[in-house]
């Protein structure tokens, strides 16, 4: 294959066998995964199925990733939690800024935070922000790096279910003009499919499922076509949606 050819069908995250187990017990086993460069997936399985473990390996914070698991993923990776761990003593706009240098870099910060609405409150504490404005910002802090990859670990999992469904139309957004590849972690099946392009159900350390999401955008909740992906889901999942 011609280098050029090679570059542009390279996936921006290859898993190949990827294994981790924790004291003799496997979370991970041999997950072989590829994320096309700018597309949006995202993951669910139950608690505990080893999602954020998946995810710290791709982000490079785990270093005992064990087994013959390859891993390739692109040099600039930005990482956002439930928290948004920003550092309480700095301002807004210092803690977008955090690490970052160059001459534009404030101009870079300033725009980031007009981007997610937070323009006017650079000079805020973290403390002053509500939830959503804290994720807001932990946003703006990881686009400002032009991240060729973003790992999100249930970033809306603390959020009211108004400011969640605020902050999917924001992320959405986000990721239409950087287009970033996103594998977003999520345990809720409804932010999965009205966000990701493809869905992916971690089960027993493997993918067990890997879904295509075939719908345009924005997406609505009340889309019955997104009814059959929500039923698989849950099914795979194991959820019922009857209460009896
Ligand atoms: N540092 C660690 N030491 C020991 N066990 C760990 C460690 N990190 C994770 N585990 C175990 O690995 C398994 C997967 O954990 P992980 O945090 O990846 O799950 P998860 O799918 O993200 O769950 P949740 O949805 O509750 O966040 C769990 O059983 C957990 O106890
Ligand atoms: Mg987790």
């Amino acid at each position: 294959m011609a280098p050029h050819t090679e570059q542009l069908t390279r996936p921006a995250v290859r898993l190949s066998g990827l294994t981790r187990s924790f004291d003799g017990r496997t979370v991970l086993d041999g997950i072989d995964l590829d994320i096309p460069a700018g597309q949006f997936v995202a993951l669910l399985g139950h608690s505990g199925s080893g999602k954020s473990t998946l995810l710290r390996a791709v982000a490079g914070l785990d270093h005992e990733v064990t087994g013959s698991g390859q891993l390739s993923a692109p040099e600039r990776v930005s990482v956002v939690f439930q928290d948004s761990r920003l550092l309480p003593w700095r301002r807004v706009l210092p803690n977008v800024l955090l690490g970052l240098d160059g001459k534009d870099a404030e101009a870079r910060g300033r725009a980031a935070l007009a981007e997610v609405g937070l323009a006017g409150r650079e000079r805020a504490w973290p403390n002053e922000l509500s939830g959503g404005e804290a994720q807001r910002a932990a946003l703006a802090r990881s686009l400002v790096r032009e991240p060729e990859l973003l790992l999100a670990d249930e970033p809306f999992g603390a959020l009211d279910a108004l400011t969640r469904i605020r902050m999917h139309t924001l992320l959405r957004e986000l990721w239409e003009h950087h287009r970033p590849s996103v594998l977003l972690v999520t345990h809720d099946v409804d932010e999965a499919i009205v966000l990701a392009d493809r869905v992916l159900v971690l089960e027993h350390g493997r993918i067990g499922v890997d879904l295509t999401v075939d719908r345009p955008h924005p997406r609505s909740y009340r889309d019955p076509l997104l009814g059959e992906y929500r039923e698989r889901l849950l099914a795979a999942l194991g959820v019922t949606e009857d209460i009896a």
